[in-house]
């Protein structure tokens, strides 16, 4: 029996003028579509420009559109790959302000964190910082890294491979999320 393709939604973190792991959330884009895996938006932070929250989204009386419109893309999702670049060890305030955010939205989600940076370890110090919040907030952190390394260098601004071996590294790791999301999916018809 053929399941139907789940609802991703791929966070870009990023809201730094002339950010380049943006370059990965386009790629997760091209790639799920070309390979028929999921149907996919890009939810990108630059382009909501949110300021710094002073509440949670349930506890604001009149919450913008766009506060909402963030929230709806998240809930529907039946997935999500966060795509954030490495600041100083960590991850940065833009992604922080929008977990936050919400709650009840991060509930059982299936997430999947790719890490960026230029240098040479690909952002993997985020992976245990970001990890630990999702988990505090119930979401369900898929079990598979994405690191990216020189970002600069290994994609182009439309999101395209320039390293053949990248497809190879993405199948196994959208797999896992697949996994999951199926699982949860099962689940959630008991
Ligand atoms: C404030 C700041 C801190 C950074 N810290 C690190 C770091 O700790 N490790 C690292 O590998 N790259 C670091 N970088 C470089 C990023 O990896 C680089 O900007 C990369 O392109 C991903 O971020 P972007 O999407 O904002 O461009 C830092 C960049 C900024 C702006």
């Amino acid at each position: 029996m053929n399941t139907p393709m789940p609802h991703i939604a791929i966070i870009s973190a990023s809201v730094r003028t002339g950010r380049q792991s943006h370059r990965v959330a386009l790629y997760f884009e091209n790639f799920l579509v070309k390979q028929n895996l999921a149907t996919v938006e890009v939810v990108d932070l630059n382009v909501y420009q949110f300021p710094i929250f002073t509440e949670r989204l349930k506890y604001q009386p009149s919450p913008s559109p766009d506060v909402v419109d963030f929230a709806e893309r998240i809930k529907k999702s039946e997935g999500v790959i966060i795509v954030t670049p490495e600041y100083n060890g960590g991850y940065p305030a833009s992604i922080k302000n929008v977990i936050d955010l919400l709650y009840d939205e991060w509930h059982h989600k299936p997430i999947a964190i790719v890490t960026v940076s230029d240098g040479s370890f690909g952002g993997t110090q985020v992976i245990t910082s970001l990890l630990f919040t999702l988990w505090k907030m119930h979401a369900w952190v898929v079990p598979a890294m994405f690191p990216v390394p020189r970002v600069d260098t290994s994609f182009t601004d439309a999101g395209h491979a320039l390293d053949k071996t990248v497809d190879k590294r993405a199948r196994p790791f959208i797999d896992e999320l697949l996994w999951c999301i199926q699982a949860r999916t099962k689940m959630s018809k008991q």
